[in-house]
């Protein structure tokens, strides 16, 4: 017997390697190309020993996961995140040091949906495959698509705000291009994941109709459309039951409706249960040791490692269930570098810069412009820029999505690179973060698991610095104009996980009032100078009703970037006209949006998400409620025209035809939304709901026609009581227009 398995070791062993060496028909082709042969894979299960299996479906580090060497099986690589290659961990927890593994700082997931930009997505993807591929990474952990439904969510950054078909449009190009470099993608965090306080324990109370039309559809999306190869589950219950292992999530609905033939992994730790982990659709646990000895973990102890090889000899679980795993793992490894040949890849190269540079030109966006801006470079003797912002780094903060950056362009380098010699710039950093190290005594660990109590404490970090303040108005008042740079940042250095509270993992904000004084800061460079552009970084808004009525200009950067600062300098002196439109509405107060006015959040223990479907414009639009920007806001330096709406139906099919017009004189970039409403439906649904937009670039002057197909699943909604889409006889409203409050075109068609 030992012979004849040895035999057959040898033989797959060698088919193995041939598909290797074979495998360079993957390099830069899509998904479907990467055929992978079931039967080999079969053959090979068919090899292996139940402890080999088991051990295939567990951490073996902080990032791989286990291989059968006997049979050649690599371990499989994982990296973090998003929006750049996390740092070099080796083994353990720890940064590698002195590990050359600086990478293309991309701007954050929710720039790059503030784009509007298909193709970015898809270029996006293709450089962070290409960097993971060159560091030897087989999956990649991203993209994060929860939907944006509070904005005090401290992860809010990385996601793709509060639609679920923008997010799931730009999702889609960021796996495709991704994965074709043989790198698989893995979208996160299935699902409803919208908060991160008491993220391990919290139960999401939520109705099927909710999930399906507002938190499923971005990872439908990218199952259906993208062809993705991994998803990872989240930490929080839906309904009673763990997310990772939920049977109605993963076997009923990914794997059942939706066809997945992927794998889905845990969350680091989000495995709380060997049975429904085997039984419910969970093919591998990631970073379990976190909750025991972060130093020393003992991977035989996973949840499913030994526990679940006892289960499987005991009979009480069918071996069945591991091989759908293990098939799921080799699936994926055939489908990428794990076993097969993509080519080299490249890291640090131009054109990935490149890519960071476009996306943060076209994700930064201008909300408010009274005619200050562009700056006119030639006016300007000395100009001041002042705040924090200005000066601060921000890729490798922020939780699991930090990166590496090979380099970080800040807001004061690119408006000094820009305006040269020309022109005398000044700098104040007008406030600082800053916080009370004793009232952290007691905060250590992951920060998720603490009190409520204790982050209220972070509050009073939120006053000024009058010193700082003092210089700042002093520099505001000698200078032809101000560019003022603050907003949110990641977090507090040296408070525990180096990370803090604001825009960062495992902690939501308390507010959305501005931080460490810039509020009154703002007021006071206001009354000083009158030429005063006011830019906010951050993965979601703050309070504005005390600032912005006189304050000129207001441009939100989110985080953007390696090139950010160039790309922000570009847009304040005009050399880039501003294209992108906001991916969330900024209200005024938190207590506005829906999750809090009318669901829960944070919740205790439990979260009642009891809005609904009524999630960001779908609330604020339908109860019309007052908002500062609609969803889908963004200004540009020129002005657009929309005309000649042409519907042609064709079944259930509708295609969308309209005429955008540049009507000012400079070239410029306008977004054609198209919202779908359905008057006469028998059941409660949004005023308008986005169902397709095209991006399209012109020059002063120009027209162009732009072309959006809507189908069934754009008149569907899910019945609340037949459980499944439905899609009814009658009116249909199309609305076109460049954000949710500014329709310009409207016409019915009878379906
Ligand atoms: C985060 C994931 C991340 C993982 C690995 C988890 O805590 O929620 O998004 O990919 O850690 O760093």
């Amino acid at each position: 017997m030992r012979n004849v398995l040895f035999m057959l070791v040898a033989i797959t062993g060698s088919v193995l390697f041939s598909s290797c060496d074979a495998g360079n028909e993957g390099a830069g082709t899509s998904p479907a190309a990467n055929e992978v042969s079931e039967a080999k894979i079969d053959s090979l299960i068919a090899l292996m020993t139940l402890e080999e299996k088991i051990g295939m479906l567990h951490a073996s580090s902080s990032f791989t996961s286990g291989g059968v060497p006997r049979l050649n099986i690599p371990e499989l690589v994982f990296s973090d995140g998003p929006h750049g290659v996390r740092h070099e961990h080796g083994r353990g927890w720890h940064a590698l040091e002195g590990y050359d593994d600086r990478s293309t700082y991309l701007p954050v997931g929710i720039s790059l949906a503030s784009t509007w930009n298909q193709d970015f997505g898809y270029r996006y993807g293709e450089v962070l495959g290409n960097e993971a591929k060159e560091r030897g990474k087989n999956v990649l952990l991203g993209p994060g698509i929860n939907i944006l439904r509070s904005p005090l969510n401290g992860r809010n950054f990385e996601y793709m705000g509060e639609d679920p078909f923008l997010a799931g449009a730009m999702a889609v190009g960021y796996v495709r291009g991704l994965q074709a470099q043989g790198v698989a993608a893995n979208a996160k965090h299935y699902a409803a994941n919208n908060q991160e306080t008491d993220r391990h324990n919290i139960d999401v109370q939520i109705s099927k109709r909710a999930l399906h039309e507002i938190y499923f559809p971005a990872f439908r999306a990218v199952v259906k459309d993208g062809d993705i190869w991994s998803i990872m589950g989240a930490y929080n219950k839906i309904n009673g039951q763990y997310t990772t292992h939920h049977e109605y999530l993963n076997n009923v609905v990914l794997k059942g409706e939706w066809g997945f033939d992927g794998v889905v992994i845990s969350d680091w730790a989000s495995v709380k249960d060997t049975r429904e982990a085997l039984l419910f659709g969970t093919d591998i646990e990631m970073g379990t040791e976190l909750l025991r000895d972060f130093d020393n973990p003992v991977y035989e102890e996973f949840y499913m490692a030994r526990p679940a090889l006892e289960m499987i000899e005991s009979g009480e679980i069918d071996e069945s269930y591991v091989d759908d795993k293990v098939r799921r793992i080799l699936r994926l490894m055939y489908r990428t570098t794990a076993l097969t040949d993509h080519g080299p890849g490249q890291r640090n190269v131009e054109e990935h810069q490149q890519v960071a540079l476009e996306v943060a030109r076209e994700g930064i966006v201008l909300l408010k412009n009274d005619g200050l801006l562009p700056l006119e470079k030639n006016e300007i003797r000395t100009l001041a820029v002042i705040g924090h912002n200005a000066t601060r780094l921000f890729a490798e903060r922020g939780g699991s999505s930090q990166v590496p950056a090979l380099y970080e362009i800040t807001p004061l380098e690119g408006i000094m690179n820009l305006v040269g010699d020309d022109v005398e710039v000044v700098y104040a950093e007008g406030y600082e973060p800053y916080y009370d190290e004793s009232l952290f005594s007691d905060i250590r660990g992951d920060a998720a698991s603490q009190s409520r109590e204790n982050l209220r404490d972070v509050e009073l970090a939120r006053s000024a610095n009058e010193g700082l303040m003092q210089e700042a108005i002093e520099l505001a008042e000698r200078a032809d104009a101000v560019i003022f740079v603050g907003g949110w940042i990641h977090g507090h250095e040296g408070m525990p996980w180096g990370e803090g509270t604001y825009d960062a993992e495992a902690r939501d904000k308390l507010n959305l009032k501005l931080i460490f004084g810039q509020e009154e800061l703002i007021q006071r460079i206001n009354a000083a100078n009158e030429n005063t552009a006011v830019v906010l970084m951050g993965g979601s808004n703050v309070e504005m009703e005390n600032w912005l009525p006189d304050t000129r200009a207001y441009v939100h950067a989110w985080y953007p970037g390696m090139e950010g600062g160039r790309a922000l300098a570009e847009i304040l002196f005009g050399e880039v006209n501003p294209s992108g439109k906001l991916p969330m509405t900024f209200a005024n107060s938190h207590e506005d949006y829906p999750s809090h006015s009318i669901g829960e959040f944070p919740g205790e223990g439990t979260v009642d998400y009891a809005e609904g479907i009524y999630v960001g414009y779908r609330y604020f639009d339908t109860y019309e409620r007052d908002v500062f920007f609609p969803f889908g806001f963004g200004l540009s330096y020129t002005s657009f025209e929309f005309s000649d709406l042409n519907l042609s139906v064709d079944g259930s099919k509708v295609r969308v035809r309209a005429t955008v017009t540049n009507t000012g004189d400079r070239e410029g970039a306008e977004v054609a939304q198209v919202y779908v409403h359905a008057p006469d439906a028998s059941v409660d649904r949004p005023i308008r709901e986005l169902k397709g937009f095209q991006k399209v670039h012109l020059e002063a002057g120009e027209s162009k026609t732009i072309e959006v197909e809507l189908d069934e699943s754009s008149f569907s909604y899910y019945h609340p009581e037949e459980l499944r889409w439905v899609m009814e006889s009658g009116t249909y409203q199309i609305q076109v227009g460049n954000s949710s409050r500014d329709i310009f075109l409207t016409e019915n068609v009878d379906l």
